[in-house]
This record gives structure tokens, C-alpha cells and sequence, in this order.
């Protein structure tokens, strides 16, 4: 699923990107990416109190800025983010492009479209949480009820697929937790697809949206929403030696 990029980047209209960057392997340094960022950026990384917290947003804001600025060729330190009054970033002056990053623990997912909206979502699989639980106050009547009919094995899996797909779709749409989570449903069965599959508004959404799941590594799961048919997604390691990125 996750090839090497080639040398020039180019994304059709309708085709998606997807970028993976694990962290945990060493070769993403931070000294690479500072130099990237932009004032407001650098002082956003000194407030976090963990230095892990602090290590991946610099390396995912480095890694963001460094492929738009190969989709665009322009230079990445001279991009300047926008952000919608629930704080979705977006290029400034700029249509051709729309993004969207997530990470979890040492996994980092950007997105890239060209012109519909797109959200992605990672998350650690973390085989101790208590899904039902959380389950009951966040998903649909029926995601809960699709949930608790999973044989007990796939529970776990079937919980962060459907967090991460809505996750992914309320990203994509841009309005944070002011949307209603258990508003709209997408399917969760281990194996199966990754669909919208209703929503409580309107009854053509599920026609305008397209899902898709991936495996960034065995202990994660990942998820991208997109408002378009797109033909394509392609899946890319970020793998750009240190004097590239620029
Ligand atoms: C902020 C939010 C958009 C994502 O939060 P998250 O899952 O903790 O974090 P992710 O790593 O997936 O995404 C963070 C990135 O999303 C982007 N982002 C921020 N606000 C956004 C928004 N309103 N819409 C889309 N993307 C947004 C930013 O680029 C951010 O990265 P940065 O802080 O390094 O700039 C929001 O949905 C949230 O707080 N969710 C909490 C989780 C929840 O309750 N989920 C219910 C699922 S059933």
C-alpha cells in the first residue's frame, strides 16, 4: 500500500494523496524541519510541556510544509496557513490545494486533494480502553449497535474504525466537536469497506462522500474522508532525504 514518492509530485483532480510518516523510525530529525517553520509556528512548539508532544508537531508541520511545497513549488518556509474560525488550517492565497494532517503517538497522516475537502484521522490502537463506554457517548444508536454485535475480538478494531472515520469526516467538513457526532453513521465492521453511510441531514451526503481505510503500521489505524468520487488515492511514505525537504 505505502510505496516511495517519485521525484515530481503531481496529484490529478480526481486523486488523493496520503503521506505516512512513523516517527518512531529515526530518521526524521527536527533540526531538518525547524528551519522550516514560521515565528508563530516556533512559539506554538515551545508551549508544549512534553518534548514528544513538541518533537511531532515540528516534525509534522516541517513534513506538511515540505510536500505542499513540492505539490506547488514554492518554498515551504515562505507558506502561510489560514485558519477557519474552528481551526482548520488551509493555504493562504491559494485554491489548488486543500490538506489535512493527523497524528497519534509517533504516527503522522497528511492528506492532500486538489480541490475537494479532505480529513484524515490516525489513531493508536489502544487495546485497553473501554469502547463501549466511549461508544455509547460519542457514535449513533445503530454505530453502538453494530459495535456491541462484533464478535468480542474485533471490538477494539471495530471502535477505532468508526472513531476514525468520523473523526476523518468531521475533519474533512472543517467544524470540530460543534458537529454532531452521532448525527450521521459510517460502517465499522472489521473487513469491510469504509463508507458514510447516512446522515440525519441530508439524504444525498452519502453519494457526495467518499471513505477509505488504511493500515499505516499493525498498531494504528487510519482513516480519510473525501467530498468528491475520487478516482485514485495514492499512498506515499515520506522518505525525503534531510537536504530535499526544501
Ligand atoms: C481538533 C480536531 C479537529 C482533531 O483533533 P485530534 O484527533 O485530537 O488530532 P489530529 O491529530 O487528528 O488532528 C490535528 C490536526 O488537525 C488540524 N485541525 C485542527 N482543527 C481542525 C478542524 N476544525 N478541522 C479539520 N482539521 C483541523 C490541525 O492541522 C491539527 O494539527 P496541528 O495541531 O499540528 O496543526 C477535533 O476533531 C477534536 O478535538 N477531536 C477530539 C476527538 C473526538 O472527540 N472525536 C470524536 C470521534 S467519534
Amino acid at each position: 500500500m505505502w510505496m516511495d514518492p517519485p521525484d515530481t509530485l503531481i496529484l490529478n483532480e480526481y486523486e488523493a494523496h496520503v503521506w505516512r510518516a512513523d516517527l518512531a523510525l529515526d530518521k526524521y530529525s527536527q533540526t531538518t524541519f525547524l528551519q522550516l517553520l514560521s515565528p508563530e509556528e516556533l512559539t506554538r512548539a515551545r508551549k508544549f510541556r512534553f518534548e514528544k508532544d513538541r518533537r511531532t508537531f515540528i516534525i509534522a508541520r516541517g513534513i506538511l510544509r515540505s510536500l505542499i511545497g513540492k505539490y506547488l513549488k514554492i518554498n515551504p518556509a515562505a507558506i502561510s496557513f489560514h485558519y477557519s474560525r474552528f481551526g482548520k488550517p488551509g493555504i493562504l492565497d491559494n485554491n489548488c490545494l486543500r490538506f489535512n494532517i493527523s497524528h497519534s503517538e509517533n504516527m503522522v497522516l497528511c492528506a492532500f486533494a486538489k480541490k475537494f475537502d479532505i480529513g484524515v484521522d490516525v489513531e493508536f490502537i489502544n487495546p485497553d480502553i473501554e469502547v463501549k463506554d466511549i461508544a455509547a457517548n460519542f457514535f449513533s444508536v445503530n454505530e453502538i449497535r453494530n459495535l456491541i454485535a462484533l464478535p468480542a475480538n474485533q471490538q477494539t478494531l471495530g471502535f477505532f474504525n468508526c472513531w476514525t472515520r468520523k473523526e476523518a469526516f468531521i475533519k474533512a467538513v472543517g467544524e470540530g466537536l460543534s458537529f454532531p457526532l452521532d448525527k450521521f453513521e459510517v460502517s465499522l465492521k472489521p473487513g469491510e469497506p469504509a463508507k458514510l453511510l447516512s446522515t440525519d441531514w441530508e439524504p444525498n451526503a452519502v453519494s457526495k462522500w467518499s471513505m477509505y481505510a488504511m493500515t499505516p503500521n499493525e498498531n494504528f489505524v487510519g482513516s480519510l474522508a473525501i467530498e468528491s468520487a475520487v478516482h485514485e488515492i495514492k499512498f506515499w511514505d515520506y522518505d525525503i532525504r534531510p537536504e530535499s525537504v526544501t
